[in-house]
């Protein structure tokens, strides 16, 4: 049992004093407007801060408040955040502000039960929300706290089950102390970039740690060694033929209908497997496309989630009369007709 045995004022005060003094000066720190934290830290889920910093602010020049981006259209949300990937946390985020706006007045409810009824809304990203927007007294744990936490205290064996239960239920104790919950805002950011600044994952720079001191990993020697690696889903291989169509600077496109991954988005015309010599006539099982092959071109890897896929491009012309409604021929990147950043990488691999 992980006890709160910890020196908490020792710890707030030096982490806190550190952060105040190395802080960077992000774009969603400028206030503490529950709308911006939300956006901010939803983006920042499995992405990194300098990729999310010119989306941020894009997304919130086009959806100023809560209310825009619950009137908005999905598909211009997902245009918007095209290249950011995890497309569900943007369909998610558009539900929810409508939730906010019909339910709770157009404002982020400040209650945790409530919060966590949002769709898209865990335990981070509500704790993140209600401490940095609402300076309430919860924690917030994610990859880099943890991290951080498993240092400091010396958890052994992976940050999972029942260990990573018990460091939310010290976590809990812990924001409820007096020195922390008064400055709960900082402390929790603070964390959060000692985690990707000081603790990082490889090399971490323990000599400027302002809390080296009491780390029981740093006096052990086994900062490097904690904490251990979780359990990991495999990684699965796909193959896709894709057949581009150009004419002029569009490209005929087609919207994906499956559930497995990135549906709704806007795609050259697809079939499952690498090029094989009976293509063209699965092109035409498939969409109904009538086409002659030129030539092929170096396949493009992509990874979703545990997904990698591998996309093998042929250039191809069109035989057959103009294709019908599930069709559409648009310059990639066009408004209202979202498409993955993985087509752009095609795009920019035949350039080369
Ligand atoms: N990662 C997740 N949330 C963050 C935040 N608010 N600032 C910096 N990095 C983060």
């Amino acid at each position: 049992m992980l006890k709160l045995s910890i020196p908490v004022q020792e710890f707030a005060s030096h982490l806190l004093k550190w952060y105040r003094e190395n802080r960077r000066d992000l774009p969603w720190r400028k206030n503490s407007d529950p709308y911006r934290v939300w956006v901010s830290e939803v983006m920042l889920q499995q992405t990194q801060v300098k990729t999310v910093v010119p989306y941020f602010e894009e997304f919130l020049r086009t959806y100023p408040s809560i209310e825009a981006l619950a009137n908005a259209q999905e598909n211009e949300i997902l245009s918007t955040w095209s290249g950011l990937g995890y497309y569900k946390r943007a369909r998610n985020l558009h539900k929810a502000a409508q939730i906010v706006c019909e339910q709770h007045g157009g404002e982020f409810p400040p209650d945790l039960s409530q919060a966590l009824q949002l769709p898209g809304i865990g335990p981070y990203t509500a704790g993140a929300i209600l401490s940095l927007a609402y300076g309430k007294p919860v924690p917030i744990l994610d990859g880099n706290i943890g991290r951080l936490f498993s240092r400091y205290l010396k958890i052994e064996g992976a940050l999972e089950g029942s260990t990573l239960a018990q460091l939310r239920r010290f976590l809990v104790q812990l924001v409820s102390e007096a020195s922390v919950a008064e400055s709960i805002r900082d402390f929790n950011q603070a964390l959060m970039e000692m985690g990707a600044l000081v603790c990082t994952p490889r090399n971490p720079q323990c000599v400027s740690c302002p809390l080296a001191a009491s780390c029981i990993a740093y006096e052990k020697g086994l900062e490097k060694t904690l904490p251990q690696p979780r359990t990991r889903r495999a990684v699965q291989e796909f193959h896709y033929t894709v057949a581009l169509i150009a004419r002029g600077e569009k490209y005929l496109l087609t919207q994906n209908r499956e559930d497995t991954f990135l549906r709704g988005f806007w795609e050259f015309p697809r079939i499952q497997g690498p090029p094989t010599s009976r293509l063209a006539e699965n092109f035409k099982m498939t969409h109904g496309l009538h086409l002659k092959v030129r030539k092929r071109a170096a396949p493009v890897s992509h990874r979703i989630t545990f997904r990698k896929l591998n996309f093998h491009p042929v250039l191809v012309s069109l035989q057959s009369p103009e294709p019908q409604q599930t069709f559409t021929w648009t310059k990639p990147g066009q408004k209202g007709y979202p498409v993955s950043s993985y087509i752009q990488k095609i795009l920019k691999s035949l350039e080369s």
